[in-house]
């Protein structure tokens, strides 16, 4: 890793819309950007292809340092199968926070994340960018809405997939339950558990637009720059 290199580290919830907010900013910049939540995504889905326990931590470590993950084009590729669409699936997001829990698969992915702190820049989004996996990042940004809020916005993006073809049954219900779940894990591990970092910005987009967080984002940085010039 380079300290040199500028990293923005975007954590928060799930549903937040911190991963829009990060390729949109990592766009703008022309900074690489790292979803580090697809990590764990293709790790839940490589488990359950081999029939692997999500809760056994070791062979899921094992099976991570297997894996020959790329990301092109806005593909996904594991194995040089295209996986995008499969790793996106509420199976795999509740799989992705239960192999998160294991602290040697969060070892055994840590080289791979560092490797995209590339010049000119980085953009990373999880739950651990600013906390663990890159501490020094100078702008570091805790993107959070209230729990009804993130439940309506997910809720919303699968009625759009519904419409567009996908079948599967959907209800505010269970996915307002599925999220207080997923957050409590995150909140809850021994490892790496979801917290604003100390030298975080609170980012608080119960009543802003995806364009409005983006500004917020990029105006900080551009204070960072000011200071630092
Ligand atoms: O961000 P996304 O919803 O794709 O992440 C899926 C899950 O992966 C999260 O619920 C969390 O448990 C885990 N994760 C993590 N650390 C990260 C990114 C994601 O533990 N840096």
């Amino acid at each position: 890793m380079h300290n040199s290199i500028p990293v923005i580290a975007i954590d928060g919830p799930s549903a937040s819309g911190k991963g829009t907010v990060a390729e949109l900013v990592a766009a703008q910049l022309g900074f690489h950007y790292l979803d580090s939540g697809a990590l764990y995504r293709i790790v839940a889905l490589a488990a359950k292809q081999q029939n692997i326990d999500w809760d056994d931590a070791l062979a899921i470590a094992k099976c991570a340092k297997t894996l020959d993950i790329q990301f092109k084009d806005g593909q996904v590729m594991l194995n040089g199968n295209d996986i995008s669409d499969a790793i996106r699936t509420e199976e795999m997001g509740k799989g992705a926070s239960r192999v998160a829990v294991h602290a040697p698969l969060r070892a055994a992915l840590l080289d791979l994340q560092h490797s995209f702190c590339k010049a000119p820049g980085l953009v990373a989004d999880g739950r651990d960018m600013g906390t663990v996996i890159f501490p020094n990042a100078p702008l570091k940004v805790f993107l959070t809405a209230a729990t009804e809020v993130r439940a309506q916005r997910r809720y919303q993006q699968l009625l759009n997939k519904k419409q567009s073809g996908s079948n599967s049954q959907i209800s505010y219900a269970d996915i307002l339950l599925d999220l207080q779940e997923r957050d409590a894990r995150d909140k809850g591990r021994a490892s790496a558990p979801l917290i604003m970092a100390k030298d975080a910005i609170l980012l608080e987009t119960d009543h802003l637009s995806i364009a409005q967080a983006v500004d917020h984002v990029l105006q900080n940085y551009q204070s960072f720059t000011n200071l630092s010039a």
